[in-house]
């Protein structure tokens, strides 16, 4: 799966940018400001509707403008060629297209376009809420069980409309009388969690041991581990646990555990690892979270996917950066890496053979490819 041609019109700063990417390694450089991340954010949009900077859509669209524009031309697996775009309006509305079709959401488009995002925000997997890294496992989910979407969107309604009848219940007007409807939106919340439950543990044991595996080959760290919680007190049934803790649930008006609050605990030695690794350290560790999830999904899909990389020299030094670099090869996938820097961009890749590699500057919102491409 590759990003064959790019177009961003009106998207921050980008007024009309046509490229045609490498299939491989793209390096893009220019000044601060210039737009660089902008393009990486227009690659973000077109895969899953939304920036990595930020959740709202009005900042992306350049400040003179009433809409933008992001559309792409992917080669598929299957060698086929699938158009996708995306326009979002100042009013909030948006439209998806996939195969010169309307489709409904965003998620229609992630289908078509897996990416990774590494910039100085995914350090967040870290030291982040158990938020982050509950996305970063539901993206392998997503990808890889088919069953996981359609579960998680009526998962995330029933628990709605249990927190708002648990609120109902609390009110004195109700006379403390618990309703019927509750029961039957527990019944079918049990089953909805445990159905998902079982297909992230799934996806989680074949991650940790690709993860071990690349952690071994590379970085001497000692007493990693990464541990998958559900949500709750796994030794009991999730219906069992619901039941039990209803009374407080009421009192809080809200649904206190379930898989609305899995995590992945990643700890070293037994310790929370944001608070024992060093930055660099951690920076690295994160890398490789990545590119094992890559990795597990090319491996349980027969897919590949994207990898953008947001000012790779400022967040690594130079042994590292080469150390992903080679990590990003050894992937054979399509990467997007920007930097300020056009000469530190390139040494990174000049170790590493036959590299096609396509460069592209950004000046002031607008981008032209540089014809120096370096195949040793
Ligand atoms: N909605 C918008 N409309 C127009 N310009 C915008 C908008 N939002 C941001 N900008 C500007 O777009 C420019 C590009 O920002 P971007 O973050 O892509 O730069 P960059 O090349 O990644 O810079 P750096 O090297 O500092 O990370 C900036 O000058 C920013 O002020
Ligand atoms: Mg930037």
């Amino acid at each position: 799966m590759t990003l064959k041609r790019l177009f961003i019109q009106n998207l921050r700063n980008l007024n009309s940018v046509d490229i045609n990417p490498s299939d491989r390694v793209n390096l893009i450089f220019g000044e601060n400001g210039s737009g660089k991340t902008s393009v990486l954010e227009a690659i973000n949009v077109l895969a899953l509707g939304r920036s990595f900077r930020s959740h709202k859509h009005k900042p992306l669209i350049h400040h003179d403008q009433l809409e933008f524009t992001v559309f792409g031309k992917v080669k598929a697996d299957d060698g086929a060629d699938v158009p996708i775009g995306i326009n979002r309006q100042r009013d909030g509305s948006a439209s998806y297209k996939a195969n010169g079709n309307l489709v409904p959401s965003a998620a229609d488009l992630a289908v078509y376009l897996p990416i990774q995002v590494i910039s100085a925000d995914t350090f967040l997997l870290l030291e982040g809420a158990p938020k982050v890294r509950r996305q970063f496992m539901d993206w392998l989910v997503f990808h890889v069980e088919p069953k996981f979407f359609p579960l998680w969107k009526d998962c995330q309604r029933c628990l709605k409309h249990r927190n708002s009848l648990l609120r109902r219940d609390r009110m004195p007007s109700n006379n403390g009388g618990r309703s019927l409807e509750l029961a039957s939106w527990d019944q079918e919340l049990a089953f909805l969690t445990e159905q998902i439950d079982i297909l992230r543990a799934r996806c989680v044991e074949q991650f940790k041991v690709s993860f071990y595996d690349l952690l071994k080959e590379f970085i001497s760290l000692d007493g990693i581990s990464i541990d998958y919680y559900c949500g709750w007190n796994s030794d009991k049934l999730f219906a069992e646990i619901l039941h039990a803790g209803l009374e407080r649930d009421i009192q809080l008006g809200y649904t206190q555990i379930g898989g609305h609050r899995a995590d992945l605990r990643i700890t070293v030695n037994g310790q929370d690892a944001a608070e024992i690794l060093s930055r660099g350290q951690q920076k690295l560790l994160v890398c490789a979270l990545k590119i094992a999830q890559g990795f597990v999904f090319s491996q349980m899909t027969g897919r590949k996917t994207i990898y953008l990389v947001d000012d790779l020299p400022s967040e690594l030094d130079e042994k590292n950066r080469t150390l992903l670099a080679k990590w990003l090869d050894s992937m054979e996938t399509q990467v997007f890496i920007t930097g300020v820097e056009q000469d530190s961009l390139l040494s990174i890749w000049q170790n590493i053979p036959n590299v096609v590699t396509k460069l592209f500057h950004v000046e002031q919102g607008s981008v032209k490819e540089i014809v120096k491409t370096f195949v040793e």
